[in-house]
């Protein structure tokens, strides 16, 4: 059933991935929806797990607003995590307590890497997408919807590792040893992607991202060859334009500042920046060809409001006029963060971008 959707009463963080002219700099906040707010905890417990929260897509559209009614954000994002793509594959996704995403069956061997399917997206992972639609209609246009996935090589590294790991010797070894079983893994981890991002984008989605988390962890020429070109197989195969707008593409490699020329030119929108990198250098290196989106330390949010105050200012300062910036930490939000904070940063960036605009 397709249902009639409100305009976009705030298209400012559309309109700067697209480095079209806005009165501000838009804001958002990676993880913003998570366990630093109480009321998220509150709906966590009536819902038994995290898992038990994203897979209902009641309860993901509550904590997916959550953040919105506290703070002055210009976007939404769904509320899901990476690893719904592997566990649609079988892989068993799980959460131990205080050790992060487990799988019950990890990839190790030939046979079950062979065995491996592109999962449907409205029937294997239905559920994501119908928390798209619904958090769309509660939205009623107030800002966008973002809408993401993992990058086939990040999905990788918990699908081979069975979990976290700190050095990836398991999927580090394959990529040495076995660089064929890894190519075989990240080809259907792109299609899967590709496949559920378009899905995403169908069902309401209105700028997507890509997180590749660990391509950071590779050499430089590795990270070419495992993450990078098959991003740029994604990105040329999704869905750009739906209810008539552009859908723009973000992607963030963690620790790619090295690399920022060849990320900008995959054909994305816009580069995500972790902290490591000045944001006023990454764009005299790429501004001309993609937004940017970042990159204030999240650790910056445990200092007093005024040391907050002045990182913002130092950001928008070193990005200088113009559009094309999409504020942002440089990854997601501790849980250990005081809202009062975050409120703190946001108000800080709308207030003090105002003369990069005039
Ligand atoms: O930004 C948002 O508000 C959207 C929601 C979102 C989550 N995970 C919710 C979540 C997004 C975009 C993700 C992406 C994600 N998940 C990434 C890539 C982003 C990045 O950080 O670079 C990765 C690597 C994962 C895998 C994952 N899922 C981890 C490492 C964890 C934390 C485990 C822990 O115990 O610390 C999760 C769980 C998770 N995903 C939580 C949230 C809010 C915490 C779950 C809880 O309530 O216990």
């Amino acid at each position: 059933m397709k249902l009639p959707r409100s305009p976009l009463k705030n298209d400012t963080f559309l309109r700067a991935l697209q480095r079209l002219p806005t009165d501000y700099t838009p804001v958002w906040i990676m993880r913003q929806a998570g366990r630093y707010l109480p009321e998220y905890n509150q709906t966590r417990r009536r819902a038994g797990s995290f898992l038990g929260l994203a897979k209902n897509p009641d309860f993901a559209t509550e904590v997916t607003l959550q953040p919105l009614e506290r703070f002055n954000l210009d976007a939404a994002i769904l509320f899901s995590d990476i690893l719904t793509i592997p566990d649609a594959m079988g892989l068993g996704l799980y959460f131990a307590d205080g050790e992060g995403p487990k799988f019950e069956r990890p990839l190790r061997d030939e046979k079950a890497i062979a065995k491996l399917t592109v999962p449907e997206p409205e029937e294997d992972l239905r559920y994501v997408m119908d928390a798209v639609r619904q958090i769309r209609q509660a939205l009623d246009g107030r800002v966008p919807l973002i809408g993401f996935s993992g990058s086939p090589y990040t999905l990788a590294c918990y699908m081979v590792e069975g979990g976290a790991s700190t050095d990836f010797r398991t999927i580090k070894t394959m990529l040495w040893e076995r660089p064929d079983l890894l190519h075989h893994i990240l080809a259907i981890n792109a299609q899967a992607v590709t496949q559920y991002l378009n899905a995403q984008i169908a069902a309401g989605a209105q700028a997507v991202m890509i997180f590749d988390t660990w391509g950071g962890s590779l050499s430089a020429e590795a990270y070419q060859r495992f993450s990078l070109d098959y991003l740029r197989r994604i990105v040329s195969q999704l869905t750009r334009e739906n209810e008539g707008r552009t859908v723009p593409v973000i992607v963030f490699t963690k620790g790619g500042g090295l690399w920022l020329e060849d990320i900008a030119d995959i054909g994305c929108d816009a580069v995500g920046l972790d902290w490591t990198i000045d944001i006023g250098v990454a764009r005299n290196r790429v501004g001309s060809k993609v937004a940017l989106q970042g990159n204030v330390d999240p650790m910056c949010l445990f200092a007093p409001p005024e040391v907050i105050q002045s990182q913002v200012a130092q950001v928008l300062s070193s990005y200088g006029k113009g559009s094309g910036h999409v504020f942002n930490l440089g990854h997601g939000i501790s849980q250990f963060t005081d809202p009062d904070r975050v409120r703190v940063l946001v108000d800080a960036v709308h207030q003090l971008s105002l003369p990069y605009h005039r």
